[in-house]
């Protein structure tokens, strides 16, 4: 299998983390994930933009999210950016139940990093965050052969 690379820049639009969705489930079926691998993917991904637009332009709808997915036969890499508020303290935004919204339950980041191999979370104050996530094709809960 080639390897495919896609890239799409939105506007910070609610409506935006269904179009990221589909384009990401898409990606990762060209792959042999399973259904249910797709669906935690999808809700990673979710969570990622979903943050992008809520927490980085704060319901602005005129901020630009880039969404970036590379596929091969092993893994997916997903990479969403946006040039937001940005995040003051890392470490601190990623614990469990920790969250600026007294209305939200803190958990994006934790769905991220359980449905996920790996996360990578950068960001700058006044800049933007960027959320670099990979998730490995896995046969029945193993590493398939082609990863190891
Ligand atoms: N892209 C972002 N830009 C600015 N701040 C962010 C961004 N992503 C996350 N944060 C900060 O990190 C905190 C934790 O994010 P997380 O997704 O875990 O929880 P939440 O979004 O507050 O709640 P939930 O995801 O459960 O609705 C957020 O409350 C916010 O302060
Ligand atoms: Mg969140």
């Amino acid at each position: 299998m080639v390897t495919n690379i896609i890239h799409l820049r939105f506007l910070s639009v609610p409506e935006n983390v269904g179009l990221a969705r589909v384009a990401i489930a898409a990606l990762a079926g060209q792959a042999a994930f399973s259904l249910n691998d797709i669906d935690e993917i999808k809700v990673a991904v979710s969570e990622a933009v979903s943050n992008a637009i809520i927490h980085g332009y704060q319901g602005r709808t005129d901020g630009w999210v880039e969404l970036s997915g590379t596929l091969d036969a092993q893994q997916i890499t997903i990479v969403v950016e946006d040039f937001g508020v940005g995040i003051h303290d890392v470490d601190q935004a990623r614990q469990a139940s920790y969250s600026t919204d007294p209305e939200r339950m803190g958990l994006g980041f934790v769905f991220m990093e359980s449905f996920m191999h790996g996360l990578t979370v950068q960001s700058t104050v006044g800049q933007g965050t960027r959320v670099e996530m990979q998730r490995f094709v896995t046969i029945q809960g193993e590493l398939s052969r082609d990863a190891q």
